[in-house]
């Protein structure tokens, strides 16, 4: 059994990207494309470890696909607490800097109502300009940013640092 579950929905491939590179960098994971692989949330079951990927649209909104398994998280509310948990996704701070990368914000506050425990992957978000971020609190960011359309040139370093970092913390 896999222990690294990762959750991603990405809608023209850069989130999509990221959890590949991930998935590279973990044993043992397994990528689960919230489009294409995901069925109900009994798929979250076979993890211990969950690295959920989603960009950021509309008004600081998950990507389309995590619409529902969003809506059947709150709703049937399964046990998280076994679960270590952490966010990553992409945006645009410059021409969406009122809510850059915010779904990993509300995201990161349905998987903790759930009694995951989501204080992993913590990202600084010093290097980054924005308005505001529903995932930002005390100058980080609750999951790693990844900025393709203005800062693409960092992203390949930014996920080996940030595998790096959930290994380390993880004490995997
Ligand atoms: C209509 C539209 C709305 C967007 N809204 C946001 C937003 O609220 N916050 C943000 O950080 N990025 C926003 N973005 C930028 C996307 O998140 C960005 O292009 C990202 O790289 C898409 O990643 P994906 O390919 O994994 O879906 C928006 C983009 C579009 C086209």
């Amino acid at each position: 059994m896999a222990n690294v579950g990762i959750f991603v929905g990405s809608s023209s491939g850069v989130t999509q990207a990221a959890a590949e590179q991930l998935e590279a960098l973990f044993e043992e994971a397994e990528l689960i494309n919230m489009e294409e692989d995901y069925d109900d949330l009994e798929q979250f079951d076979a993890f211990d470890i969950l690295l959920i990927g989603s960009s950021t649209w509309g008004q600081g909104d998950p990507q389309r696909d995590w619409v529902d398994p969003l809506y059947a998280l709150e709703n049937e509310a399964p046990d998280f607490s076994a679960k270590k948990v952490a966010f990553f996704g992409a945006g645009d701070q410059d021409t969406h800097g009122e809510e850059f990368i915010s779904a990993l914000g509300k995201m990161k506050d349905i998987f903790s109502r759930l009694g995951a425990d989501t204080e992993y992957g913590y990202w600084p978000a010093e290097g980054y300009t924005y308005k505001y971020s529903r995932a930002e609190k005390d100058g980080r960011f609750c999951g790693l940013a990844i900025d393709d359309v203005n800062q693409a040139e960092l992203t390949e370093e930014r996920i080996n640092r940030w595998a790096e970092q959930l290994k380390y913390e993880m004490g995997l």
